[in-house]
């Protein structure tokens, strides 16, 4: 019997064939909407692997739910909806999907930086509506990205290619992170800064921070409160790291300019949230690494990742390395 693949989306065929050649592969059927619960406990039961998005939560009930599984691959770079220490414990692998998504990401990041700053979307809207009568000196004026301070707040590889594009367009690069980058500080001109220091003095505060215990709720009213009256926040990493709350009264407050956030702390975000009413927020649904080349080079690394386990190698990506001993 060919041990059995789980994938808990619909992903176009051409992207798994490989894998199909070897494994008994089913997919759930839906490309938009999430596998239930109910069925995800029952095909983990059967699973040798599960190829799962971030959306899904594997926790201990999962992992436990069968005696096959040998891994789980995230299709993120991100693996936060994963419970990591039972998964070591039980010998199950974890990999995910970092270098294939750096600069589509980073892109993103950017884009959403001035998207922000420049009031694209409301200006885009703002014409659609037929708002447009005359041309006049502020209408719809923004903020200055050339020669302000960007302050990356964790800075991996993602942090880094934006480090590069903020660099090439004449920006001042501070940065925080668990450790010093000297790379980056050499090629980009990044300089290493506190949390404190660079929320202060930064124009642009970018958090690509990954989801952990230290950073959930990292971005409080006090933090806020020390940002530029003209900062723009901008969220492109986990939307646990911020006070919700908080950003929407320093939105409203005056605390800071704007905001543009890529993910938020529930997902999918509900239209009638108070953060989407706000004219100073743009708001965009998760789509970081999405592009369809980097997205295809995804799925093709999950894919790489169960076969090398199955056929009893070592994955290309692996998260908690321990079970590898
Ligand atoms: C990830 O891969 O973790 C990103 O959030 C996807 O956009």
């Amino acid at each position: 019997m060919k041990p059995y693949v789980y994938i808990t989306r619909k992903l176009p065929e051409e992207t798994i064939a490989e894998m199909t050649a070897h494994f008994d592969v089913k997919m759930w059927d839906h490309e938009d909407i999430p596998v239930p619960r109910e069925v995800l406990l029952e095909e983990a039961k059967k699973a040798s692997a599960l190829i799962t998005m971030l959306s899904d939560k594997v926790d201990a009930e999962l992992l436990t739910a069968g005696d096959n599984l040998k891994i789980v691959a995230n299709l993120a770079v991100g693996y936060d909806n994963i419970d990591l220490e039972t998964a070591t414990k039980r010998g199950i692998h974890v990999s995910n999907t970092p270098d294939v998504l750096t600069e589509t990401t980073a892109d993103l990041t950017f884009a959403l930086l001035m998207a922000t700053a420049r009031r694209v979307v409301e200006a885009a809207e703002y014409v659609k509506a037929g708002k447009w009568e005359s041309w006049s000196p502020y209408l719809l004026a923004g903020h200055d990205i050339y020669s302000k301070t960007i302050g990356i707040v964790g800075m991996g590889k993602i942090g880094e290619a934006v480090a590069r594009r903020a660099k090439g367009f004449g920006m001042d690069i501070l940065y925080h992170n668990r450790s010093r980058k000297m790379d980056a500080e050499m090629e980009f001109g990044a300089e290493y800064s506190s949390f404190e220091e660079l929320v202060s003095k930064a124009d642009y505060v970018v958090s690509l921070a990954p989801l952990t215990a230290e950073t959930r709720n990292l971005f409080t009213a006090d933090v806020f409160t020390k940002m530029k009256k003209s900062a723009i926040f901008i969220n492109v990493g986990r939307g646990p790291v911020v006070d919700e709350q908080a950003l929407y009264e320093a939105l409203v407050d005056g605390e800071i300019a704007a905001a543009g956030l890529d993910v938020f702390v529930k997902e999918p975000i509900s239209a009638d949230h108070q953060l989407l009413k706000l004219p100073n927020v743009v708001a965009l649904p998760h789509i970081g690494s999405a592009s369809t080349e980097t997205r295809t080079a995804m799925i093709k690394l999950c894919c790489t990742n169960v076969n090398a386990v199955l056929s009893g190698d070592r994955p290309k990506t692996i998260v908690n390395k321990e079970v590898l001993r």
